[in-house]
């Protein structure tokens, strides 16, 4: 892995296993140094395709190295609006596959922001307060959109957005629509944590991996900050850190 300088920003260009190496090296060294202290490691996750290669990684860690996730508590970042926890394409469902049911974290433990409510806004304010209780985010991972969306903080999004009910932009429907089986099918709105939410968290991540990634994820780390990317706003976040592989570098 090497540094990069990208703009005001460095990156961290590698392999992807090597990306995951190093966020994995960070996760655990969070859980050990909280299980110490008897405390617990509050995670922000992110679904998608980015991060799985990173959940195999820290399944594989806790199966052969004895990593527990004992003592994490974990938010994730959106949901869509309408899929309860049973519906195979939820991100509920979509992280019990891939993390959460080969480790062993405590079922009570883990939030996705609530997709079902009628009271969106009364729901938001509520998963705001629970990541509240909890102590506040230590370590966020994000992917990012195709757009340059975090979460579902869509094109437009402000920096004091907080947790709400969004409208999801026609690249965001379009990009899920294969998983689907048509953009018909995708829903048109979610629920996500807002940009001022995400950058209360004390060490934020963004991976992108792919060619398809470099053009946005040059205009987040090094183009104008503003609402136009909202990825742009984690350039003013103290401790950001840009992992990205060759393809989405350019490198
Ligand atoms: P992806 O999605 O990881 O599937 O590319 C990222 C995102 O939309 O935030």
């Amino acid at each position: 892995m090497k540094k990069i300088q990208i703009g005001s920003q460095e990156a961290q260009v590698g392999e992807v296993d090597e990306l995951c190496g190093a966020l994995a090296d960070e996760v655990e060294a969070l859980i050990q140094s909280r299980a110490e202290a008897g405390k617990f490691a509050v995670l922000g996750l992110a679904t998608g395709s980015t991060p799985l290669p990173l959940y195999a990684e820290l399944i594989r860690r806790h199966r052969e190295e004895g990593l527990s996730f004992a003592n994490v508590i974990s938010f994730n970042l959106d949901e869509y609006e309408g899929l309860g926890r049973d519906h195979e394409r939820s991100y509920w469902c979509e992280m019990w596959e891939n993390l959460f049911d080969h480790v062993d974290v405590d079922p009570e433990n883990v939030s996705v922001p609530p997709s079902l409510s009628d009271d969106p806004d009364r729901a938001a304010t509520e998963y705001e307060a629970a990541i509240q209780a909890a102590g506040g985010i230590d370590w966020q991972l994000l992917g990012i959109g195709g757009e340059g969306h975090i979460g579902f903080n869509e094109k437009g999004s402000a920096l004091d957005s907080r947790t709400r009910r969004v409208t999801l932009a026609r690249k965001t429907i379009i990009d899920a629509a294969p998983s689907f089986g048509g953009e018909e099918n995708v829903p048109t709105h979610a629920i996500t944590m807002g940009v001022a939410s995400i950058l209360e968290a004390k060490r934020i991540v963004l991976m992108a991996r792919g060619a398809s990634k470099k053009e946005i994820v040059h205009l987040a780390i090094s183009g104008e900050v503003g609402p136009d990317v909202p990825a742009s706003f984690l350039q003013n976040h103290k401790n950001v850190g840009w992992f990205l592989d060759g393809d989405a570098a350019g490198s």
